[in-house]
């Protein structure tokens, strides 16, 4: 699908489907609805709005005829719910629905109004162009590369072909144009990153997210195969990699800006490409999902493909340890002592807690690039799902700063992130009687013990830990998403990124 910026009037559409919003409770319309409604005889006011009961409240829809009236064939009115309430956020969220209704009508061409809302909610035109576009391109997403039948081959041969955002005001074409832009490259690569996710284990094995980086264009990119793992001295995720017949690949991912380097970040991301749990088996339900376990890795090689194409002024490396935790003959067990990378001991006390086992090593990686700040995504305990549930991201770190930047960048642009504490009291839960912590804790606090075993690898430097665990799979539609991936943290981290 392809999305255009027009120059000209909403009643000069030609399209299938020309779609125009409206705020709950409003009767007469305004703006570029209100000149819809008046090409249209007032069937918007009079007719739909007072004899059908349309309210405007969010994602409601109202199909009308146009009778040749204006050249759109259709007009689509969408509910934007209370002004008051309204936000960038919900933008997206209404874009998505837009984009499934309209699929649904069979239209190939659809024009749309901007829907900031200068008049009512007075939202700038580039955020509001790249919501459009964000909630657009996620609401459009579908994974149906392994269905050999179609389904429903009439409506897959109703793909949209051209999405135009309609806009009279010529001052706000440029702006228009670059926030769908960036909209259309976050979006993009959200999607790749839901796509890797969606592959079974079987197909996104370690290999393959190494083979993934390497395409990536205008990056540096590192492979480090078992041999040069082993002369890393990265004890801690060699044994969590030992269980399974896929041998491990340690990534490296190199952005570099051409001008001036405002500030080096490293993103890393877990990359257990299946998580069986190990020796610790997980149960059937438990191990269900678990392909989704390299879901930090998906959306950190989704954000470096971002990267390049927006070309922000901060060196970004892209850090991850791929491997599948397996129980085979080889496999670590319970009672294992592991020497991480920083010559830490590890006790093992569940195989199941491997995640932090292989960021142990990626995160004494990411410090050793002196980095200036280090931000981590992994699904990385059922703790958290348990705490904040699907819709959000536990957050937690040694820099409350970053963490403050991080949530502001998820509430602007359409995720959630849910500080959770790193109390030192924590680490008790962790300690070892022989070796200088344990991999896991009893069952209280989880998502926190994880993070402060992972605060014992990332020494002095700035870190903050996403634990994505909820929002990576999701069991229903959710918002501007699908079921299944939603590749937590790429929208938020990119937008960070960027405002550097
Ligand atoms: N990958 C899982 C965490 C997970 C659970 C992600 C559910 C997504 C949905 C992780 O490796 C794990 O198994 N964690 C254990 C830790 C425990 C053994 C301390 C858990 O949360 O049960
Ligand atoms: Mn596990
Ligand atoms: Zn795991």
């Amino acid at each position: 699908m392809e999305i255009k910026i027009i120059n000209d009037s909403l009643v000069n559409a030609s399209c299938d489907v020309l779609v125009v919003n409206l705020f709950e409770g409003v009767k007469t319309p305004i703006g570029a609805t209100g000149e819809v409604d008046k090409a249209l005889g007032n069937l918007i006011s009079s007719y739909v709005i007072e004899k059908e009961n349309f309210k405007g409240k969010l994602n409601e829809m109202y199909v009308l005829p146009t009778h040749g009236k204006i050249p759109a064939d259709k007009v689509l009115l969408v509910g934007l719910g209370k002004a008051e309430e309204f936000n960038l956020n919900k933008i997206s969220e209404v874009s998505a629905k837009i984009i499934k209704k309209v699929k649904a009508l069979k239209a190939k061409k659809v024009c749309t109004i901007l829907h900031c809302c200068p008049d009512v909610a007075g939202f700038e035109a580039a955020p509001c162009a790249q919501m459009i576009a964000e909630g657009t391109i996620i609401g459009n997403y579908e994974f149906k590369k392994y269905k050999s039948k179609k389904e429903d081959d009439d409506n897959n041969k109703n793909e949209v072909e051209s999405l135009e955002i309609v806009e009279f005001d010529d001052a706000k074409i440029e702006d228009i144009q670059k926030g769908t832009e960036k909209g259309q490259i976050i979006a993009e690569n959200l999607n790749f990153a839901r796509d890797l996710v969606n592959e079974p284990a079987c197909v996104a094995t370690p290999a393959k997210l190494a083979e993934v980086a390497s395409s990536i264009e205008g990056i540096e990119c590192k492979i480090f195969d078992r041999e040069e793992i082993e002369k890393m001295e990265m004890g801690a995720f060699l044994a969590v990699a030992r269980g399974s017949i896929h041998p491990p690949k340690f990534i490296h991912m190199i952005y570099r800006p051409s001008g001036e380097i405002k500030r080096k970040i490293a993103v890393v991301g877990k990359g257990i490409t299946f998580d069986s749990g190990g020796l610790d088996i997980k149960s059937s339900g438990s191990m269900r999902n678990m392909k989704d376990d390299m879901s930090g890795a998906a959306n950190t090689l989704a954000i470096m493909k971002a990267i390049v194409l927006l070309k922000p002024d901060v060196e970004v490396h892209g850090i991850i340890a791929a491997c599948e935790n397996m129980p085979d003959g080889e496999a670590y067990r319970p009672g294992d002592i592991l020497i991480a990378k920083n010559k830490k001991t590890i006790e093992i006390d569940n195989t199941d807690a491997e995640g932090r086992v292989t960021l142990a090593d990626a995160l004494c990686y990411a410090t050793e690039q002196k980095v200036d700040e280090i931000i981590d995504m992994a699904t990385l305990t059922g703790a958290c799902l348990v705490a904040l549930g699907q819709i959000a991201s536990g957050i937690m770190g040694n820099n409350q700063e970053l963490i403050d930047k991080l949530i502001a960048c998820a509430d602007k642009g359409g995720e959630k992130f849910w500080q959770l504490p790193l109390y030192d009291d924590y680490k008790d839960d962790i300690k070892s009687d022989i070796a200088d912590m344990k991999n896991a804790g009893s069952r209280y606090a989880g998502a926190s013990t994880a993070g402060m075993f992972l605060k014992e690898f990332v020494g002095d430097t700035k870190w903050v830990h996403l634990d994505i665990a909820g929002p990576a799979f999701m069991d229903k539609d959710y918002k501007e998403f699908s079921k299944g991936p939603t590749a937590p943290a790429v929208r938020a981290l990119l937008n960070y990124i960027l405002s550097i």
